[in-house]
């Protein structure tokens, strides 16, 4: 690898945090974050040393799905500010040194869209092609909805035309047509505008659907395979701006996933989330055993090299358990989310890491220690660095949406509105403000928020995270994962317990010869191995990271 990589290659190493601009910080006291707030936070993120914002769906929108239902994909939403005030917060970003990616919605609009609203005008309309119809009576397909507590059929009846229009997602999201060219230009035309803006790149939401929605286009010669319209639209963004990545989320097995990188080739996504990754994690740190998490990662397909995988533990979604087998997902659920309460769609969790670890600080840790030097690029939402617990009383997936806790002060210091006016309630008791705040937990060196800012420091200081060859290191313990990462001449060695005894590891660390040192990532003290060995001790969920570097200080740290 050279130097000039990390940099032209940025995503590979990047610390990417999602947030949405309504629960971040009001700065104008209407009770909805805005633009002009979020500007002011930036240099909160720096310091943090988050890499990459990812802004969720700040577009105009009814928002009867938190602004994933879009009516222009041009505009900004009039409760968050306007297009000078976005564009302050991308230039604010940029001088900090950090990249701004925009959630981009192309599977869906929303019914209020003027496209749609034209479309079910009559069956001759112009737009009527811009959405995906049905002359006949559809089948049971009960099964293949999102979200099975709204909705029993992906075929929604437009009463006035009398054809079924097809939805995965609400009804209130028709599909959007992407075998219809003149859709596809509409999404590069979007795509340009907002480079243009000066983002960075995009988090492209509900990739699996755009498959399942083309195979639904009725006519067969209209057939087009979900990898063009992907190719076009990265060969469209590179050209139009060489640095600007596309995140996908794909929840697809591993071996579609490699398909929308573009196998081989590598020219669809740069990146996608590890959903399978993701929920190993779970079941790994439920059952106290690495194993679910290392067969994981081992069979994680090789990429192309420009390729990335986004490693996460949460995000503005449920947390989903769809690719564990039922008896697994039944084993997370009752290590972190016992409660009927607490579970959604039958597959997953509307809970934070902190309130399903049983607020064990020692057990937070583990889970962002692992975050963080899994191979690939972690993904952090926002809150997770304060340790944040959700509103079970909040409808469905909002639980985790809950206002930024900035201060111990009223609303959290989120907004001076009145508590009735804020967009969603701060969350309540034991996770409320009094006790989860930015501002406490700053002015602590022992807080979580010092311990995610020295993860993401150690992370950034160690390219090979994000870079290198991934690989199990042999030791006995069945609690205990001991991996490595290896690049070029450097390799960060790290060790976690996953269980509650305390441990000693009799770790080998290959290449610790008089050409490298053993310098200990927390502590950065040096470590001197005894024949390729160091003895580490491990509490109960505890964890150390080493890094091997050559010996001379070329390295730091
Ligand atoms: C994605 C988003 C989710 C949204 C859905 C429909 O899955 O993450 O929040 O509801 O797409 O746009």
């Amino acid at each position: 690898m050279r130097i000039t990589d990390t940099s032209d290659v940025w995503w590979k190493s990047a610390v990417v945090y999602c947030l949405d601009i309504e629960t971040y910080y009001d700065k104008d006291g209407d009770g909805i974050g805005d633009l002009a707030g979020l500007a002011e936070r930036i240099d909160y993120l720096a310091e943090l040393g988050v890499s990459c914002l990812w802004l969720m769906p700040f577009y105009p929108s009814p928002d009867r799905d938190d602004g994933y239902d879009i009516t222009d994909f041009y505009g900004v939403d009039p409760r968050l500010g306007n297009h000078g005030q976005l564009v302050e917060v991308i230039r604010t970003a940029h001088d900090r040194g950090i990249n701004v990616i925009a959630d981009l919605v192309i599977n869906h609009t929303s019914d209020r869209h003027p496209w749609f609203k034209a479309a079910r005008r009559s069956v001759d309309n112009p737009f009527r092609d811009y959405y995906v119809w049905r002359d006949t009576t559809p089948p049971d397909t009960s099964k293949q909805v999102v979200f099975p507590d709204k909705e029993d059929s992906i075929w929604e009846l437009d009463d006035k035309t009398g054809q079924w229009y097809l939805h995965h997602f609400y009804k209130h999201q028709p599909d959007l047509n992407l075998a219809n060219p003149a859709v596809v230009e509409e999404i590069l035309r979007t795509v340009g505008f907002w480079l243009e803006l000066g983002f960075d790149g995009f988090r492209v939401d509900g990739i699996p659907f755009l498959e399942q929605t083309l195979k639904n286009v009725g006519d067969p010669e209209a057939l087009v395979d979900p990898h063009d319209v992907m190719r076009e639209i990265r060969g469209f963004l590179n050209r139009r701006a060489g640095h600007a990545m596309m995140l996908g989320e794909v929840n697809l097995p591993h071996e579609q996933q490699l398909d929308f990188f573009g196998g081989g080739a590598g020219d669809e996504l740069q990146m996608q989330f590890d959903f399978i990754a993701m929920q190993a994690t779970y079941l790994s740190l439920a059952r106290e055993d690495p194993a679910p998490l290392v067969k994981a990662l081992q069979e994680r397909p090789a990429t192309h090299p420009t390729c990335q995988w986004a490693t996460f533990l949460r995000n503005h979604d449920e947390l989903t358990l769809d690719k564990l087998s039922d008896e697994e997902r039944q084993e997370v659920f009752a290590a972190f989310g016992p409660e009927p309460e607490m579970q959604l769609f039958g597959r997953g969790l509307k809970r934070r890491v902190p309130t399903m670890m049983g607020g064990d600080p020692r057990r937070i840790r583990l889970a962002y220690s692992l975050l963080f030097s899994l191979p690939g690029t972690p993904t952090l939402y926002y809150g997770e660095e304060i340790g944040m617990g959700e509103d079970l009383a909040a409808e469905g997936r909002m639980a985790v949406r809950t206002p930024m806790q900035w201060t111990s002060g009223a609303n959290g210091g989120f907004s001076a509105a009145p508590p009735r006016k804020l967009v969603q309630r701060v969350v309540p008791d034991g996770y409320g403000p009094a006790h989860v705040n930015v501002a406490d937990q700053r002015r602590d060196p022992d807080s979580l928020w010092n311990f995610v800012r020295t993860l993401i420091g150690s992370y950034r200081m160690c390219p090979e995270l994000g870079w290198g060859r991934f690989s199990v290191v042999d030791q006995p313990h069945a609690a205990v994962l001991a991996h490595r990462c290896d690049l070029d001449d450097v390799a960060t060695v790290v060790v976690h317990n996953l269980g509650s005894d305390p441990v000693v590891v009799d770790l080998p660390v290959d290449g610790s010869d008089e050409a490298h040192d053993l310098v200990d990532l927390f502590s950065l003290e040096e470590v001197v191995p005894v024949d390729g060995r160091v003895e580490v001790s491990l509490d109960g969920y505890g964890f150390r990271w080493f890094r091997l570097r050559p010996e001379g200080g070329m390295h730091l740290p």
